[in-house]
């Protein structure tokens, strides 16, 4: 299969993208951090220009275009609402009106910040209620995707794992705090379902595989506290879990309200996918499987800023 993915430098499509590799002809879009000799074909354009959107879509002429591509900043998205909505909510319209025009399927990429977290364990028919400009601008790009292409898959995500810079993920700032004996605070009052960005790039790969289409929430199968998150990590590596404070997200400082129960149900995709999820634990254990095997230098590696 040809896949072009957007946001090739960013953590979910960089991970994607060499998830792909071996099994697919990937080309990978990034704007402003490009690669150095990536196993995959980068192009780099800014996509909200037209003419090279459209004109890499023809050069391409990819079966599938996975676009995780956005501004995932919440707190840069707060402080610029317009530019949140061009990059979250104006771009996947145009992009998905032009894939549709070059008959192309496509697998638009959304957040579990949509709901306002006051119950969790969201279905796919629950109504949104997004808290932040990201999560406004994000639910506004997933209606729009849905009114200019006719057979999108959306999913709902949450995700963590190594990334180009090595301080993308909340995996990776806790492993870089821990690491050096650092005391982190860890929110015991936020909840979310977080799979490894690999697992999730797995997943996507089957469900593109198995022909879905429409939205389908894609995370891991139970909720976990962010803090409690931390402590696993801390004991997957052999870390010292007592580093880990518990901190309420009320009192972080932080400018885009957060979702309180960002977790969601996967009931809709258990009954079409043959495998059940990757739990929690599993996810980290591979995360420190990929640490040992080197990943995280293979992605510094390929940083060219660096
Ligand atoms: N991170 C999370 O925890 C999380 C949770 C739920 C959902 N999501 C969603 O998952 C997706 C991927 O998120 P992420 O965290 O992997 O993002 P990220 O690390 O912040 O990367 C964003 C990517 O978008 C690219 N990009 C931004 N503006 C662009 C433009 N004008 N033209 C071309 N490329 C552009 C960036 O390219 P350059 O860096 O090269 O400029 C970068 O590759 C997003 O849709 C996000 O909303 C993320």
């Amino acid at each position: 299969m040809r896949i072009l993915i957007s946001g090739a430098s960013g953590l979910l499509g960089l991970n994607l993208a060499l998830e792909a590799c071996g099994e697919h002809e990937v080309y990978g879009v990034v704007n402003h951090h490009k690669l150095y000799q990536p196993p995959f074909t980068v192009l780099q354009c800014d996509l909200t220009s037209d003419q090279t959107r459209r004109q890499i879509l023809e050069q391409v002429s990819p079966h599938w275009v996975i676009h995780c591509a956005a501004l995932a900043d919440l707190e840069v998205c707060e402080a610029n609402p317009p530019l949140a909505k061009k990059l979250n909510t104006d771009l996947p319209a145009k992009l998905a009106e032009d894939v549709s025009k070059g008959g192309a399927c496509l697998l638009h990429v959304s957040t579990d910040a949509v709901f306002d977290g006051l119950r969790g364990d969201y279905t796919e028919d629950d109504q949104p209620h997004p808290l932040s400009v990201y999560a406004q601008t994000k639910l506004a790009g997933e209606q729009a995707v849905f009114a200019a292409h006719p057979d999108p898959l959306v999913v709902r995500v949450n995700f963590y794992g190594w990334s180009l810079s090595g301080k993308r993920s909340l995996a990776e700032f806790f492993f870089n705090n821990l690491q050096t004996g650092k005391e982190t605070p860890g929110f015991h009052d936020v909840y979310f379902c977080p799979l490894l960005a690999n697992d999730l790039a797995q997943i996507l790969f089957r469900m593109m595989e198995l022909n879905l289409s429409g939205l389908y929430h894609v995370v891991a199968p139970q909720p976990i506290s962010k803090y409690e998150f931390g402590i696993q990590l801390a004991q997957a590596f052999g870390f010292d879990p007592s580093l880990i404070r518990p901190v309420s997200v009320l009192q972080a400082g932080l400018r885009a309200a957060r979702s309180p129960n960002m977790t969601l149900s996967i009931a809709k995709l258990q009954k079409v996918f043959p495998d059940p999820l990757p739990e929690i634990n599993a996810g980290l254990q591979r995360f420190v499987s990929l640490y040992k095997e080197g990943y995280p230098e293979r992605l510094k590696a390929m940083n060219a800023a660096s």
